[in-house]
């Protein structure tokens, strides 16, 4: 990385005369100590002018706008504030990699770090709403090239006029949100809520009159709002989906190579189908060699790949929208299951199949868990792992039994985050019927951890999940993620014309 982002203007003051851009702190052991008048004269002069005119609004914007109005809708009389968040220092002047907050996504269409959405109630009962968002650096005053997030830095961003034209909103400095925001909230009578968890500064700024029921209230509305996709959301869900395809189609092209090293050559397999394309992986790829499938979240990826044993691979590409995807398939790394491996499979496979075919209109959420747990509670006492001298399904299934070796929940919204939706209210979620447009995972599983003295040594050290992204349709359902085989033959059959 570059070094030198600040000179050290700050600190030799008699480096610069009364033009000096004082206000950029220069790093400690900067090789600069200063910017002459010359320098610093030269620098503000001599560039073009690149604002851009006559920009089409993004493609997301009229839904984002019809989000807003359900919004808008929902509290009327109430300041409204969706922040993007900010960027985190990873160390010094190096920060992590900034994802936007998935409410300021959903509501906006944009993902610049720092952003801040308000909704400004009027008189009618409605709502107008504004971003504020970072103009371009200055050059008049040297930010552009002395400050560390200047855009000579970290690259040009859109102007506030292009923004308005890009996202259909008025756009005003960030620069000045915390102090308008308060002064808004302490003069007047206006009620304020606020997205919590993105913005310290801004929540600092208006703690005196933020209230944390209210808040979470509001949390929970922007998470429900999400919980049906409208026809872009769809789109985005089901390139996301095409795209993992891409991804695990690499992977098994390079298992070879994986056996070769390590679970991180197919981590980074996946990753780079997703960074070519302009997107990134929605969650950490959980590439599980072995017994590793036993561990649900499996994202260390430091293991061995062996032939003879199953890899559950667990990935899915987020759209440079923001919209994820969410698969698994278990697959033989030597391309052919061996007997009792078929045989778990085979379980998962008809488990899911029972979950899939739970999922449609006016079905409840949990029928689809519950579909599966029932195959797979049939399966294990079919298999004497659990006593059918003592139980039977139904008790079995009162009891939670199988969970011992299905352990998680069958599946779970989807859409910009992997689990989406998790704040919702529970009477419009979990206790709510499916209706179209929703998206969710169906993916049951078996997993024998290898220290389990309940089952059969052979059992022990062998996981398996199968997971797919499910579209409920006005009269059941679509696989978006039924690009990839499922079936034992098919998975087989997929791997050997790869290899
Ligand atoms: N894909 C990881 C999970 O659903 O938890
Ligand atoms: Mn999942």
């Amino acid at each position: 990385m570059t070094e030198d982002r600040t000179p050290a203007v700050a600190e030799n003051p008699e480096a610069g005369g009364e033009e000096q851009p004082q206000e950029f702190k220069g790093r400690k052991n900067g090789l600069y100590s200063g910017v002459s008048d010359e320098l610093a004269a030269s620098m503000k002069s001599g560039w073009a002018d690149t604002e851009l005119h006559g920009l089409e609004p993004v493609a997301q914007a009229p839904y984002a706008a019809e989000r807003r109005a359900r919004l808008s809708a929902a509290f009327p009389g109430e300041r409204l504030v969706v922040p993007a968040g900010n960027l985190k220092v990873r160390a010094n002047d190096s920060d992590y990699s900034f994802r936007a907050a998935s409410e300021y996504v959903h509501l906006t269409g944009d993902q610049t770090e720092d952003a801040v959405l308000v909704a400004e109630p009027t008189g009618d009962s409605g709502h107008v709403f504004g971003l504020y968002l970072l103009p371009r650096s200055d050059r008049e005053n040297g930010e552009f090239w002395l400050d560390g997030y200047g855009e000579l830095w970290v690259g040009r961003r859109h102007s506030l006029a292009e923004q308005e034209q890009l996202l259909g909103l008025p756009a005003r400095d960030v620069r000045r949100a915390a102090e308008e925001l308060a002064d808004r909230a302490k003069s007047g009578t206006v009620p304020t809520r606020i997205v919590r968890g993105y913005d310290a500064g801004l929540e600092a700024a208006l703690a005196d009159v933020l209230d944390a029921g209210k808040d979470a209230e509001f949390k929970e509305f922007l998470s429900g709002l999400r919980l049906v996709k409208d026809e872009w959301e769809i789109g985005e869900l089901r390139a996301a989906c095409a795209a993992t395809v891409k991804g695990f189609t690499d992977v098994v092209r390079e298992l070879g190579q994986a056996v070769a090293t390590s679970e991180r050559w197919i981590e980074g397999t996946f990753w780079r189908r997703a960074r070519v394309e302009g997107n990134d992986v929605g969650y950490g790829s959980i590439c599980a060699a072995g017994a590793h499938a036993t561990t649900l979240h499996w994202v260390r990826n430091d293991g061995a790949v062996r032939p003879g044993e199953l890899l559950l691979l667990d990935a899915g590409v987020e759209t440079h929208t923001l919209y994820t995807a969410d698969v698994t398939r278990t697959l033989p790394i030597d391309g052919r299951f061996s007997e009792l491996q078929r045989k778990i499979y085979q379980a998962v496979y008809d488990a899911q199949e029972a979950g899939i075919a739970a999922v449609k209109p006016g079905a409840r959420f949990r029928d689809f868990h519950d579909a599966s747990q029932r195959v797979l509670a049939e399966r294990l006492l079919a298999w004497g792992l659990l006593d059918p001298s003592l139980y039977d399904v139904e008790k079995v299934l009162e009891l939670g039994l199988q969970r011992r070796w299905t352990l998680h929940g069958t599946g779970h919204m989807l859409g910009l985050d992997v689990h989406d939706c998790a704040h919702s209210r529970r009477e419009e979620h979990v206790d709510a019927l499916l209706v179209p447009g929703m998206v969710l995972t169906v993916e049951p599983g078996l997993y024998f951890q290898e220290d389990d003295l309940t089952v059969p040594a052979e059992y022990r050290g062998i996981g398996v999940r199968i997971e797919d992204d499910i579209l409920v349709t006005a009269d059941g359902n679509e696989n978006l993620s039924a690009g990839l085989p499922r079936r034992a033959e098919d998975v087989e059959a997929w791997m050997a014309s790869l290899a």
